[in-house]
């Protein structure tokens, strides 16, 4: 099987809705210049949930081919949660991605995998894809126990999920100590992690679900360093911080294979 490569721009709390229109005009139109084939390699937005709105209008507007998703999702449905946001008011606003478990979201606000896990499952049953976040801290990685613990956040968060609801997710493989510090892994750390969340995955479920499901890597992706990480066969994309905020370096992220 050959798994379509994702490269999706988490934003983080960056951009107001209109930098968020600036910044996906310019997308599209760097790609448009490109001739990318969105069905080889796909793009993927993630803004915070107040650009939404704007980013789904001019996407549909422009009959763009950029998808796009939200930073986090609730697992209510409605009701007295203050400051949270459904699976509903992402589907309505056309988002075909949500990113749960980021270890920002695991450090600030105390997310554990079993929530993490609730959260893609409520996704999944929305007809949203979640892209599950997992990685370990330096001090895991320096103890040389960045495997088995990573494998102990995949068994936890995907306990409640089925071997299709796997095939169709994407899990993002972003070592805490990779993110933002420009110290990224190198491609053979990254495959390392990646082939072992496969192998576990064909363990929990079967073959299919493991060749199936879409795994990326995050931490200081940059257009410099991508080409070498994607080429590795256990990763199928990057989710990227900062540098999915520059147009332009986005677009050198997304085409790494020109
Ligand atoms: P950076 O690419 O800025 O290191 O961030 C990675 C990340 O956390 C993406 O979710």
């Amino acid at each position: 099987m050959t798994r379509t490569p994702i490269m999706a721009g988490n934003w983080k709390m960056n951009l107001d809705h209109l930098e968020a229109a600036h910044l996906v005009q310019s997308l599209a139109w760097n790609l448009t210049d490109v001739e990318h084939d969105y069905e080889a390699v796909e793009v993927v937005v993630v803004p915070p949930f107040t650009d939404i709105r704007t980013v789904q209008t001019l996407i549909e507007g422009d009959n763009l081919k950029i998808r796009y998703g939200a930073q986090d999702v609730s697992t209510h449905d409605e009701g007295a949660y203050t400051g949270e946001v459904s699976t509903s008011m992402l589907t309505k606003l056309g988002c075909s991605y949500v990113v749960v478990g980021h270890s920002e979201r695991r450090e600030y606000h105390g997310e554990t995998n079993e929530l993490v896990g609730r959260k893609a499952k409520k996704a999944l049953d929305a007809g949203l894809t979640p892209i599950m976040c997992c990685g370990e801290a330096l001090e895991v990685r320096k103890a040389g126990e960045h495997v088995s613990f990573v494998l102990a956040q995949i068994d936890a968060m995907l306990a409640g999920l089925s071997g299709e609801e796997v095939a169709k997710s994407v899990i993002a493989y972003e070592p805490i100590w990779a993110i933002g510090t420009g110290e990224v892994a190198t491609p053979e750390d990254a495959q390392e992690v990646c082939g072992a969340i496969r192998g576990r995955i064909a363990e929990l479920y079967d073959e299919g679900a493991a060749e199936a499901v879409r795994i990326q890597y995050g931490g200081s992706v940059k257009s410099s360093n991508v080409r070498d990480i994607m080429a590795k066969p256990d990763v199928d994309g990057a989710l990227v911080g900062g540098a999915s905020l520059k147009a332009d370096e986005f677009t050198k992220i997304v085409t790494f294979t020109k």
